[in-house]
C-alpha cells in the first residue's frame, strides 16, 4: 500500500515543468497578444503563475495547454493566460508628484483655455489602471479642484486595462486597508465608506464618474469617440520592448487634444529624439 507522502507527490502536488520549447512558445503568444516582454529569468514565474490552470483543465503539460490556447475561439483561455501573467501592483497616492501636478498645474491651465473657448468638457484617461486606484484619485482630484462648479463641468475619467480579473476589481472598488498607505486620510472619509475594519467601498457618486473598459494598447489604432486632454499610462510600458513602446506612444499621442498631458511611470521615459511630445520631466510629456 501507499504510504501518504507519496499519494501526496503523485497526486496533488505534482508541480508541471515547462520546457525551453514550451516556454518559447507561451511567451510569444504572451508578446503577440499584449507587447508584455518576458525574459529567460521568467521561465519559473510563468510555470508557477499557471500551474493552476492547468490543473483546472487536466492538462498534463504546457504543450497540450499551448494546444488549447490555439484551439479557443472565444479567446477566454488567452484572457485568462494574460491576466495570470501581468503584473497588476498599485497603490492609492503611487508616485505622488504626478497627482500634484495634475492638480497645481495641468487642471487649472486646461481649465483656463476650455473656460475662454467655452467648452467645459474634461476628459481623463487611466490606460492599464489596474485596479483602479489611480482611476478614482484622478477623480477625486478633480472633483476637489472644481468643488461648487463640478456639477457645471462635463467631466470624465475612462480607465482601461487588458486584464478583465483586475476590472472587475477596480469596478468594485473595494480596498484593504494597505491600498491607502501615505493617502489623504480626510479623501477616504469623503470618499469611501467603510465597510468593516480593513475594508473602504469608493461610494457611488464617485464610481458613476468612471468608465472601465477592458483595452488592449497593442490595438494598432485607438478609435475613441472623443479626444483625451489628459492620460496616465503609468508602469504599462516597463513590459514592453522599444518597437511596441514607440507604437503606444504614436497612439496616446494621437489621441491627446493639442495641449494634453501624457504621464508616463518614474522609472520609464519616452526616447526625446524619437516623439514629438514636449518634454515637460522624465515622465510628463506635452502635445
Ligand atoms: C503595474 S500595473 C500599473 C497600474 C497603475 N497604472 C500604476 O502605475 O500604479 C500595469 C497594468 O498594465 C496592464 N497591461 C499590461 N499590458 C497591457 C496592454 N497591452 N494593454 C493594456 N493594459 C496592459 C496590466 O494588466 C496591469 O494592470
Amino acid at each position: 500500500m501507499k504510504n501518504i507522502d507519496s499519494y501526496i507527490s503523485n497526486h496533488q502536488f505534482d508541480i508541471i515543468d515547462i520546457t525551453d520549447d514550451e516556454f518559447n512558445l507561451i511567451r510569444e503568444l504572451i508578446y503577440s497578444q499584449s507587447g508584455i516582454v518576458l525574459s529567460d529569468k521568467k521561465k519559473s514565474l510563468v510555470a508557477g503563475r499557471l500551474q493552476k490552470v492547468l490543473k483546472q483543465y487536466q492538462l498534463n503539460n504546457f504543450n497540450d495547454y499551448y494546444n488549447e490556447l490555439n484551439k479557443d475561439k472565444s479567446g477566454a483561455l488567452l484572457t485568462e493566460l494574460i491576466d495570470k501573467i501581468s503584473t497588476n501592483h498599485t497603490f492609492f497616492g503611487r508616485e505622488n508628484d504626478h497627482f500634484e501636478y495634475f492638480k497645481d498645474i495641468v487642471l487649472p491651465e486646461l481649465s483656463k483655455i476650455k473656460i475662454e473657448s467655452n467648452n467645459l468638457d474634461l476628459r481623463v484617461w487611466s490606460a492599464g489602471c489596474s485596479t483602479g486606484e489611480e482611476a478614482y484619485t484622478l477623480a477625486f482630484i478633480i472633483r476637489e479642484f472644481f468643488k461648487n462648479n463640478f456639477h457645471k463641468w462635463d467631466t470624465g475619467v475612462l480607465a482601461t486595462d487588458i486584464s478583465s480579473t483586475v476590472l472587475s476589481k477596480a469596478m468594485q472598488g473595494i480596498y484593504d486597508g494597505s491600498k491607502f498607505h501615505g493617502f489623504h486620510s480626510e479623501w477616504k472619509l469623503r470618499y469611501f465608506k467603510k465597510i468593516d475594519d480593513n475594508k473602504w467601498e469608493v461610494i457611488p457618486e464617485i464610481k458613476s464618474e468612471i468608465v472601465f473598459r477592458r483595452f488592449n494598447l497593442l490595438t494598432p489604432k485607438f478609435c475613441f469617440k472623443t479626444q483625451m486632454d489628459v492620460i496616465f499610462c503609468r508602469n504599462v510600458m516597463i513590459y514592453f520592448d522599444k518597437q511596441t513602446r514607440a507604437a503606444v506612444i504614436q497612439n496616446l499621442y494621437d489621441t491627446l487634444t493639442d495641449g494634453g498631458y501624457l504621464f508616463i511611470g518614474h522609472s520609464e521615459a519616452i526616447d526625446r529624439t524619437q516623439t514629438k511630445f514636449q518634454y515637460i520631466s522624465p515622465s510628463i510629456y506635452k502635445k
